[in-house]
């Protein structure tokens, strides 16, 4: 049985100028580079979305042509696009994008045969059967029109619900069944056998309940001989929250033998945007390149050029300023960490980022943890990350330091933390030093509430997904007191079995039992006198509408209101 496909003669249909710009690459020092794909080593592909509308901007082509060694079409190969009333097939905007990476000697990564998103209504109609044959035409059609372009595909595009670990709920599922995707890989296979097949979805970066759903099908696939050559990590990231077990999923998938690649790479952050934000963005950027090149990628697509270009600001209008430049075209902070870690992620001999910090050990308070460790050689930067409880819940960054000491004042008596710390410098981040446990003492006697009663309102709403148990929450929190909140821990409890999903966003959130804990990030600690954070987070009720609301909250130990 084959574990993977990989035709042994793909590698060798490089253009010439791709070769030279490898062995230019080779032969410089990494810094010496000044685009991306000069500086990535030749077995890395580094690639950009791109629209036909923005290559239209002299500017935006430019940087696509000069810094990406792939290009993903952003919207012009969906099925709606594609194909927008049944055999009748609109190539011409992909061909556009193909003929500009033709130019520039770049690879096409296909995105997508199959997508329960932008897929024309002709085929939501469909009957199974219908469908089925629907499907196989249309990816046929599309594999053999540029199957001298194409070399990979986005097969099947988000299949996995996002929270129970099965199947998405979705038209292709209700008229096809499950075995829609084994058929779409299976008919991939038939249409361009030399092409290798992807399945690609958002939120399995990490080890969680989605990305295990896929490491188990994708094993059973590999096991029966569906045909399978790789996997798509879209890594549409929020500010610090690059999954602490990121290195370690991907390299479980890489383990079956497949291609992996991270595919939609953004780093949303939440508004008003800062500069200290953009420096976070620009080390989480570096981790997450650093981790693909440790992964063994082939690549790795950034899901657009320019914040202006971004599908961020529209789909999450909370976030803003995603991707390496800006709205004017100006490399940020994140564009030339991206530049210095796939410099120095070639392999060969050339920069390095700094040894992880060892004997981390911490000291408790009952408001306070103080950490010291041992500095690594050659580091500027420490970062120190922060998990709730003995066990679960994901690491989040808390602060930095160019010391080799931090106190962390944002605790609550009686929790448990783990924390570890990383070293970083110009050419990257250390993996994580060792991780210490640590439990804050009680606070030493009752907590007066404050004249007046509780300094804190809480609203809760929760925004039921229709006809599925699962829903998104938002909880906004007001400091209703004369004095600023710095740093803050919220629990509330669920009454009728909710679960939640962790970490969630603008925050940390984890649950033991119906308790949820929710604690700032490291940009929303501060709350002035009737200021507010949010916090938010996936859930899933026990059953559809039996979702009642926590009755009471309470921040730092004292009560909200609920408002
Ligand atoms: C997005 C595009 O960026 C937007 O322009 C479009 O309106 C919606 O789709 N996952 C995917 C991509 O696989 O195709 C999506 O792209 C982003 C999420």
């Amino acid at each position: 049985m084959e574990l993977a496909h990989r035709p042994a003669w793909r590698w060798l249909v490089v253009p010439l100028a791709a070769v030279m710009t490898a062995a230019f690459s080779f032969a410089a020092p990494a810094s010496a580079q000044s685009t991306l794909r000069q500086a990535a080593a030749d077995d890395f592909l580094i690639g950009v979305a791109v629209s036909n509308s923005w290559l239209n901007n002299s500017t935006f082509a430019n940087l696509a042509a000069t810094h990406f060694s792939s290009v993903t079409a952003e919207n012009e190969m969906k099925w709606e696009t594609t194909e927008p009333s049944q055999n009748s097939f609109n190539f011409s905007p992909g061909d556009q994008i193909v003929n500009f990476a033709r130019q520039n000697n770049q690879h096409v990564y296909g995105h997508t045969l199959v997508w329960h998103s932008q897929a024309p209504g002709w085929v939501q109609g469909l009957n199974g059967t219908a469908m089925d044959a629907a499907m196989q035409n249309h990816i046929t059609r599309l594999m053999q029109h540029w199957s001298d372009d194409i070399q990979r595909w986005d097969v099947v595009n988000e299949a996995v619900s996002d929270n129970n670990g099965q199947l998405r709920n979705s038209f292709l599922l209700n008229a096809m069944g499950p075995q829609f995707i084994e058929n779409a890989l299976t008919y991939a296979r038939a249409a361009n056998p030399s092409a290798t097949l992807c399945l690609n979805d958002y939120s399995i970066d990490g080890i969680n309940t989605k990305s295990n759903a896929y490491f188990t099908m994708v094993q059973d696939f590999i096991q029966r001989g569906v045909p399978i050559d790789c996997m798509g990590f879209q890594a549409h990231l929020i500010l610090g929250q690059v999954p602490g077990n990121m290195l370690q999923n991907l390299q479980r998938f890489a383990s079956l033998g497949l291609e992996i690649w991270v595919t939609e790479l953004d780093i949303r952050i939440p508004r008003p945007v800062s500069q200290q934000n953009l420096q976070q963005q620009a080390n989480d950027y570096q981790q997450v390149v650093q981790i693909c090149q440790q992964a063994n990628c082939d690549g790795l697509t950034i899901w657009g050029l320019h914040d202006a270009q971004s599908w961020v600001d529209s789909t999450f209008p909370e976030f803003d300023s995603p991707l390496l430049w800006d709205d004017n075209f100006q490399p940020k902070p994140a564009f030339n960490a991206v530049l210095n870690q796939l410099g120095g992620g070639g392999g060969g001999p050339g920069p390095t980022p700094p040894a992880p910090p060892t004997n981390l050990t911490a000291n408790a308070g009952s408001n306070s943890v103080s950490l010291s460790w041992n500095g690594s050689s050659g580091a500027t930067q420490y970062q120190v990350h922060r998990a709730l409880g003995a066990s679960g819940g994901s690491f989040s960054q808390i602060g930095t330091t160019s010391g080799t000491s931090f106190t962390d004042n944002n605790v609550s008596p009686n929790t448990t933390y783990r924390y570890r710390v990383t070293a970083s410098n110009a050419n990257g981040t250390s993996d994580p030093s060792n991780t210490v446990t640590v439990t804050t003492s009680g606070s030493g006697g009752p907590t007066t509430p404050p004249p007046g009663g509780a300094d804190c309102a809480v609203t809760y709403v929760a925004n039921d997904w229709g006809g599925h148990p699962g829903f998104t929450a938002d909880i906004t929190i007001r400091n209703t007191g004369n004095t600023t909140i710095n740093g803050w821990t919220l629990t509330f409890s669920y009454t009728a079995g909710q679960t939640i999903e962790p970490p969630g966003w603008n925050g940390t959130v984890s649950q033991s039992g119906s308790t949820v804990t929710a604690v700032n990030a490291s940009w929303n600690g501060t709350i002035p006198p009737n200021g507010t954070a949010n916090v938010g987070f996936n859930g899933t009720a026990a059953s559809v509408g039996n979702n009642p609301p926590p009755t009471s909250f309470s921040l730092n130990g004292t009560s909200c209101t609920v408002s």
